[in-house]
């Protein structure tokens, strides 16, 4: 059986340490391939259908939408996790959890009696309550306890990587 680092991620704007900046490679992104180096691991991107606007205020504004009326955006790509029996769920913290494009991958499939170790890059809410809806979507799976990496510190995440999977 194999590990799978599955990652959400946006690039463009966003605000870091205060401040806007244009992101060319998105905070999660750079986190879940180190992660993936690390593991020497299957790495999957959730590919909205719909990306997500650069604009830091337009992508806040759909993602409150989305989180308010429980929508499951589009996947471009599925994985077939059948042969997986851990999945490193890497994504940003959004309002406190997942962004709703994480929960339409959960959904799409079974993760009963497989392993989640879920990584959130944030800007100081951590895992938010990410964990917590993570374990009410997955009820049979078992949830490790997560890794947050602030997302300004993503590019010099290495040990932090090594400490927590080693
Ligand atoms: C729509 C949106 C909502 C966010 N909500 C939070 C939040 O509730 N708490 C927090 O600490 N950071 C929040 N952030 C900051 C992101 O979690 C952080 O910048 C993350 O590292 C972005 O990862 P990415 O570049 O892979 O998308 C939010 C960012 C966006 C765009």
């Amino acid at each position: 059986m194999a590990t799978a680092v599955v990652y959400f991620s946006r690039a463009g704007q966003n605000y870091i340490a205060g401040e806007i900046q244009d992101l060319k490679e998105g905070n999660t992104y750079v986190a879940a391939r180190k992660i993936a180096l690390h593991l020497h691991s299957l790495f999957f991107e959730l590919k909205p259908v719909d990306p997500y606007p650069v604009d830091y205020h337009e992508c806040t504004e759909r993602a409150q939408r989305e989180l308010e009326r429980q929508d499951r955006p589009a996947l471009a790509d599925d994985l077939d996790i059948s042969g997986i029996d851990t999945v490193v769920l890497c994504y940003p913290c959004w309002f406190d959890t997942f962004p709703r494009a994480v929960a339409t991958f959960l959904e799409l499939h079974s993760f009963a009696g497989k392993t989640i170790i879920p990584v959130c890059t944030h800007e100081g809410s951590g895992m938010g309550h990410s964990e917590s809806e993570l374990k009410k979507m997955c009820p049979k799976s078992e949830i490790k306890r997560g890794l947050a990496i602030r997302g300004s510190q993503c590019h010099e995440c290495d040990a932090a990587i090594a400490k927590y999977f080693d």
